[in-house]
């Protein structure tokens, strides 16, 4: 293999810097040509292809977002964007290509392998739904930056007395959810994998007031439902005053963590190594701080666990 390209796909992620500087760092190092792909699959299709030296990815390590841009092709999943994809990478005599981004991105990635072109998939989302990995590029500085937030939140929330619905991303999964509830200490967590028990919700904000509590968290992910309405629901049946934070997209920008630095580097130079050996329709990922590799295929059709040993404490420590 002398020629290889990597893209970006899907939602950005802050880290996804951090896995191309890997990428084409670890490429050269070894004597490859490496060629970056401009707006994920639009772009492959569109040819975006530029060749990639030492310095295009100098002073981007500490940078969010996606020096290759990214992009969500709806044109890409019919066999005929497939070809124009294939039609370029033969063009421009790629031999493989390493895909930056989500379960979504990865079904690009095995269409592409069946058809003949090795792809390696590095998961890159701040959902951490990819299952196969304990952690995805971007969960932790996502985290960070809801935790920083709800912070915030919290100092009004006291001096008002009032009780905070904060809605958080996570479309299937509730792992951002629960990882910035556990952290913060909220009250309630509301995630798609769990039937919320509303009662019990309300019962506890009830018990707390009475306790004498000043304020009350309850963390919502957006795959369960609006924030607002849930805000309304409890304002409706508690009488306390709510109020409602949708974070939005500001999770998904700002420098990546250290950690997420770490595992990007780890998990790019991974990706390039088994291209190297000869490999394709594999996906990266960390277990136990072990960096492992799993058939694209499987990845596609397990779903990523939730951890509820972390729900159920939540609760324990949430009385
Ligand atoms: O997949 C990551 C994610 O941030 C989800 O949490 C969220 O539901 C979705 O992307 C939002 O996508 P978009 O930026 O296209 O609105």
């Amino acid at each position: 293999m002398k020629k290889i390209a990597v893209l970006t796909s899907g939602g950005d992620a802050p880290g996804m810097n951090a896995a191309i500087r890997a990428v084409v760092r670890k490429s050269i190092y070894h004597g490859l040509e490496i060629y970056g792909i401009e707006n994920g699959f639009q772009g492959l299709m569109n040819g975006n292809i530029r060749k990639m030296e030492i310095g295009s990815v100098g002073d981007i390590i500490q940078r969010g977002g996606t020096i290759l841009f990214s992009a969500r092709s709806e044109e890409f999943k019919t066999p005929e964007g497939q070809q124009r994809g294939i039609e370029q990478l033969k063009k421009h005599e790629i031999e493989g290509l390493i895909v930056i981004g989500g379960d979504g991105s990865f079904r690009g990635a095995q269409k592409l392998t069946e058809s003949g072109f090795p792809c390696i998939g590095i998961p890159g989302t701040i959902d951490n739904d990819i299952p196969g990995t304990d952690f995805t590029i971007g969960f932790d500085t996502a985290l960070n930056t809801i935790i920083e937030a709800i912070d915030k939140i919290r100092d009004t929330a006291t001096s008002h007395e009032r009780t905070y619905v904060i809605e958080v991303m996570g479309r299937d999964a509730g792992d951002l959810a629960l990882w910035a509830g556990l952290a913060d200490g909220a009250e309630s967590i509301l995630i798609p994998e769990k039937k919320d028990d509303f009662k019990a919700v309300i019962s506890k904000l009830k018990r707390g007031h009475e306790r004498g509590k000043k304020h009350s968290i309850i963390i919502l992910a957006e795959g369960v439902g609006s924030g607002f309405a849930y805000g309304k629901r409890i304002q409706d049946a508690t009488n306390l005053e709510t109020r409602v934070t949708v974070l939005g997209h500001i999770q998904r920008g700002g420098s990546p963590t250290a950690s997420d630095r770490v595992l990007a580097s780890r998990l790019g130079a991974k990706a390039v190594d088994l291209l190297l050996a000869g490999n394709g329709g594999r996906v990266v990922g960390i277990q136990q701080n072990q960096l492992v590799d799993h058939d694209i295929l499987e990845i596609l059709d397990q779903k990523h666990a939730i951890n509820l040993d972390m729900y159920k404490l939540s609760n324990e420590l949430s009385i």
